[in-house]
């Protein structure tokens, strides 16, 4: 069998909202997607990833969805979207969609009808009483945006399950009708061509049990009764059976939590080609995420490698619409923009996997200085500061949990020049404001012109993974070093790759042999294809062929 596409490819991800304009609303939308696919093409990434376009109340900004079988106005039409697809498939691109089932938004059609308690529909969510004579949730959960997991609904007299925001009801999958919808939803895009899903939230749709759950947190609670149990792994069985084993698709799985023993079995089950792991994401904070960690690039190296090792198959990424923008967390956004920038993008587009590139990742964009919390356009800040506010904890420090929480950094308008709006939309209101710092040097126009910038790495990056074995399909082999120096070989066959960053602010000088004799450098971030013999300059990283 040939080997399919998503094992040799760079996946681009797309927030649609925020990635091109093309009608001057503020809003990102497909025919401005359409756009740029020249952009896609030439920068060599052959699947592009997009967040939801469906109909949608917006409340999680498409992550609640009204209507699977439509595309939410602000974007266009479905016409649009089979062009989008036939437009990608002439440039050799292919359309991965977000399979957003876990819930679907309060105000779909299902959902509507689920409140009367005789309609089928009803049991196509989790609604229950309450305790204490119905005056209080059916349990303790609480959800992932903090706050209770339940709200109530006079007219139903009945609680509903929302893990999300109460805008995102649970859909209820012990019921097999609702399986077979989600089954509906696949072929119809499938039909259309779209290449396959990223599933979200995916590992979580199974919920064993409504029983209390332990622990105290506002976050969370009661997640050890829907965390990749024994039925979730059953129900992504039966959709590859049904669906995806029928032709060469791919399925992408954020799982939130997951372990090693669960991810296994994933891959090895086909219930999924590849999943995203959160661990490394975590690497900054605590596990609560109620405090910020300092950055050590020891752990986020051992955090890597050790999923390297435990997961054949890993979905690589550095930055999603979900996590602040890898340069300032990683990086160092002010004296080394471009040279963090190129050694994260080195990093990612090394490892062993299928590595992902969010819009706007390849020019370096940074995190935004925010405002007040409440301006925030992320439903998960706006919650969070709700419940943060009933502490009575200091302003500062309500804050700044939120400016690190605030998804809304990933979401600033895609730069494309120094421009209105930076070449995003002709309007200069955007529908969320552009970053204005360091704009007139982080930006598509400006770095296509510098053959030295963090975009013409990317591209030079990404085209040459695609013709070294080692590389794209090649084993990992780590190689021990201390501190910031992130070192390993990729071996394929003969070939061996070596790949050596240096992933901090001073020089770090190498002990002697530490490069293998006769190595040549492939690519270098210093862009110069220096052999480092004896040291590497701040950030410096440089891909090397061994044989
Ligand atoms: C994960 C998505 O990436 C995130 O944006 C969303 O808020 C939640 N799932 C809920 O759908």
């Amino acid at each position: 069998m040939a080997t399919p596409l998503w094992r040799n490819a760079t996946i681009y991800q797309i927030y649609p909202r925020s990635f091109c304009d093309s009608n001057g609303d503020g809003i990102g939308d497909i025919p401005g997607i359409i756009s740029k696919l020249d952009y896609l093409h030439d920068l060599g990434v052959k699947i592009v990833w997009l967040s939801p376009i469906y109909a949608s109340p917006l409340d999680d900004l498409g992550y609640d969805i009204s209507d699977y079988y439509k595309i939410h106005p602000d974007y266009g039409t479905m016409e649009d979207f089979e062009a989008l697809v036939k437009e990608a498939d002439k440039r050799g691109l292919k359309i991965v969609m977000d399979l957003v089932v876990n819930h679907t938004s309060d105000e779909h059609e299902w959902f509507r009808q689920s409140k009367d308690r005789n309609s089928p529909y009803h049991d196509y969510y989790y609604w229950r009483k309450g305790k204490e004579d119905n005056k209080l949730p059916p349990n303790n959960w609480t959800s992932m945006f903090t706050g209770p997991a339940w709200e109530y609904v006079p007219e139903v007299d009945e609680w509903y399950l929302h893990l999300y925001s109460k805008k995102q009801p649970d859909l209820n999958y012990h019921n097999p009708a609702v399986i077979e919808e989600v089954e509906k939803i696949l072929r119809f895009y499938l039909d259309k061509g779209v290449y396959g899903f990223r599933c979200d939230v995916i590992n979580q749709i199974f919920k064993e049990t409504l029983e209390d759950g332990k622990g105290k947190s506002e976050q969370a609670r009661g997640i050890e009764h829907y965390l990749m149990k024994e039925g979730n792994h059953k129900i992504l069985q039966k959709f590859y059976e049904d669906v995806f084993s029928k032709q060469e698709c791919v399925v992408i799985g954020e799982t939130y939590n997951v372990d090693r023993e669960n991810g296994i079995r994933f891959l090895k089950d086909h219930e999924m080609d590849m999943f995203f792991q959160f661990e490394v994401m975590g690497v900054d904070q605590t596990p609560s995420r109620v405090f910020a960690k300092k950055f050590k690039a020891e752990s986020f190296k051992q955090l890597i490698y050790k999923w390297q090792k435990d997961i054949d198959w890993n979905a690589n990424y550095l930055e999603n619409h979900d996590q602040r923008r890898s340069i300032t967390r990683f990086g160092d956004e002010n004296r080394y923009h471009d040279e963090s920038g190129k050694a994260l993008g080195l990093l990612n587009l090394t490892l062993r996997g299928t590595p992902f590139v969010y819009e706007g990742e390849e020019i370096g964009m940074i995190d935004k200085k925010m405002g007040e919390p409440e301006d925030s356009k992320d439903v998960a800040v706006v919650t969070v500061n709700k419940i943060v506010k009933g502490y009575h904890l200091p302003r500062w420090f309500r804050r700044s949990l939120c400016n690190r929480l605030d998804r809304d950094h990933a979401r600033t308008p895609m730069q494309w020049s120094n421009g209105v709006s930076a070449g995003f939309s002709s309007n200069k209101d955007t529908w969320i404001p552009v970053n204005p710092k360091q704009l007139d040097k982080i930006n598509v126009e400006a770095e296509s012109k510098d053959p030295s910038s963090v975009l013409c790495f990317y591209k030079e990056m990404i085209h040459l993974r695609e013709t070294l074995p080692s590389l794209y399909d090649g084993s990992f082999v780590e190689v021990p070093t201390k501190g910031n120096l992130i070192a390993y070989k990729r071996e394929k066959g003969e070939e061996v790759c070596f790949v050596v960053i240096n992933l901090g602010k001073k020089p770090l000088s190498l002990a002697s042999g530490f490069i293998p004799k006769g190595a040549s450098v492939l690519i270098s971030t210093y862009m110069d294809k220096k052999l480092p013999s004896f040291s590497l300059r701040p950030y410096e990283g440089v891909l090397l062929k061994v044989k």
